[in-house]
């Protein structure tokens, strides 16, 4: 089928739905996404959005919080507009009849997180925030926005001038073009590319792979972000538990009830994630267990339902006070370069969310910045569209000729072990250069034809694209700063500073 349109979205998290609330008034919009609506990352958000609400704050203090966590890697530019722009688009959703959770006073009711110095968490349904907020944001969907679920995007269309004029996709029966002037991805990150995560099981970072497939430019890939506190049992993750637990009490410990976070960091068990997430790992790595000390909580089924939930569904009796934890892939900094308006290397293509690298996160993302930039950043991108976007009508598609051609590809289980192994929380010389030899190149990557396959041998090239780019930019940046940990270059480098792994014209440049 053939489809003409204003604007295709590909995704559905919260910086999708925001876009196409704004947009649809003044341009057809389709949204494409390759799972039910409701699927994806956003909406398995616990914790909340982190926002200036209270008189005691003030952007300044969170605007150095977002710059502390993330190890002053920043483009500092977009990180105002985040936490200044950020304030009143949550001040207008609020005003918009998103219910937040408030206290006996009706004020709003703060939650702390990790590397925050004051309570700015916004919460919903006490730790649901992200499913209340899909729920909401699909609620205010204007009825003419076209839905599209289970409809995977696997090759975007340029024309002779280099402009994204359009994206090809594939539902269990068809194959659909769209024609479009403007292509949105927000495909959210790539958790699902390593054997733990707190992501959809399907989190493979298509967007990533798609702008790559198109040329796009990439940055900051080696910084992919660790949580702390997944609920694991019997060797394998079974979902979060939210930062904010240890906000309102809770803390790390060993078997014995050692507590773990004591004298490594002045924020203990509240420290940057990536440093919680690193002790965690280390003790794991001797042999030993992880919990999540809950004793202290008073009522924490009322506060965490969902995690009381998530707790009793795998046999977890929270009334002995403590949750088995492992770290897990938690979130991708790096993507594809867009400004504060969603506008790439590629015109016409915008990307905006996970998916894209403002540079907003650092080297490690503040918590509960996330959904706030999905906020954000969506609704800067759509009002810029309204006031500046042009309707395109260009089908003449340039195809790149690839060839017909496939690759020994790993399967995704081996794929997502090797990354836990060698591009996980530690990383090395050897590891990655082990990992990078066990997958394609990215010349061969860049020739594949995928009209000719299957969806989940797309999806398998999609895994490996992604891979293949966090291993190449881990092993280019030859210190340890955030979320990128190497053992070989165990300290944060001057030299280092400032200096982003970008990917563009077929390599990795600094
Ligand atoms: C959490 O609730 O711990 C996660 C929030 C986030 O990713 O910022």
């Amino acid at each position: 089928m053939k489809i003409e349109t204003d604007v295709v979205i590909i995704g559905s998290g919260v910086a999708a739905l925001q876009a196409a609330r704004i947009l649809a008034p003044s341009f057809a919009v389709h949204i494409v996404t390759k799972a039910d609506i409701t699927h994806g990352s956003s909406y398995k958000a616990q914790g909340g959005i982190a926002a200036v609400t209270s008189e005691h704050d003030n952007t300044s203090l969170h605007i150095q919080d977002t710059l502390d966590a993330g190890e002053h890697h920043h483009a500092v530019d977009n990180v105002n507009s985040l936490v200044e722009q950020g304030k009143e688009a949550i001040a207008h959703l609020i005003q918009d009849h998103f219910q937040v959770d408030r206290n006996e006073n009706g004020e709003i009711s703060l939650g702390l997180e990790g590397a925050h110095r004051y309570p700015r968490i916004i919460h919903s349904g006490g730790d649901a925030t992200g499913k209340a907020l899909i729920d909401y944001l699909i609620e205010q969907l204007p009825k003419k926005v076209v839905i599209h679920q289970h409809e995977l995007a696997y090759e975007l269309l340029l024309n002779s001038l280099g402009e994204c004029i359009g994206v090809k996709t594939m539902t269990d029966t068809d194959i659909n073009t769209y024609f479009a002037s403007y292509v949105i991805l927000a495909t959210g990150g790539a958790g699902a590319l390593y054997a733990s995560t707190s992501n959809c099981p399907d989190s493979y970072g298509d967007g990533i792979a798609l702008a790559f497939l198109a040329g796009a430019k990439l940055a900051d890939m080696e910084f992919v972000q660790f949580h702390p506190s997944l609920l694991y049992i019997n060797g394998k993750a079974r979902g979060l538990v939210s930062e904010a637990v240890r906000g309102a009490g809770g803390y790390f410990t060993d078997a014995n009830g050692r507590k773990l976070m004591e004298g490594i960091h002045p924020l203990g068990d509240l420290a940057p994630r990536h440093i919680t997430a690193y002790e965690m790992y280390k003790e794991r790595a001797k042999g030993n267990e992880v919990y999540l000390d809950i004793s202290n909580i008073s009522e924490f089924n009322k506060k965490f339902p969902t995690i009381t939930t998530l707790c009793e569904k795998h046999g977890i009796n929270l009334s002995e006070g403590r949750i088995p934890i492992a770290p897990g892939s938690h979130f991708l900094m790096g993507g594809i370069v867009a400004d504060a308006y969603g506008r790439t290397s590629i015109p016409r293509l915008l990307a905006v969310g996970e998916v894209a690298c403002t540079g907003v996160h650092g080297a490690n993302r503040l918590a509960s910045n996330s959904l706030l930039e999905g906020i954000t950043f969506g609704k800067l991108m759509a009002e810029n569209l309204l006031k500046n976007g042009t309707k395109q009508k260009n089908d003449q598609i340039v195809y790149n000729h690839k060839k017909p051609k496939n690759y020994g590809l790993l399967s995704p289980s081996t794929l997502q072990k090797e990354m836990l192994a060698h591009a996980g929380i530690l990383r090395d010389d050897e590891g990655l250069n082990t990992l990078i030899k066990a997958l394609p190149t990215f010349e061969q990557l860049q020739s594949i034809n995928f009209s000719q396959l299957t969806r989940a041998e797309i999806e398998l090239y999609f895994m490996h694209i992604t891979a293949l780019l966090i291993a190449n930019a881990a092993l280019t940046r030859q210190e340890s700063r955030g979320a990128h940990i190497r053992k070989d270059y165990p300290e944060k480098s001057n030299e280092w500073q400032n200096k982003w792994v970008v990917f563009e014209n077929g390599k990795m440049n600094v």
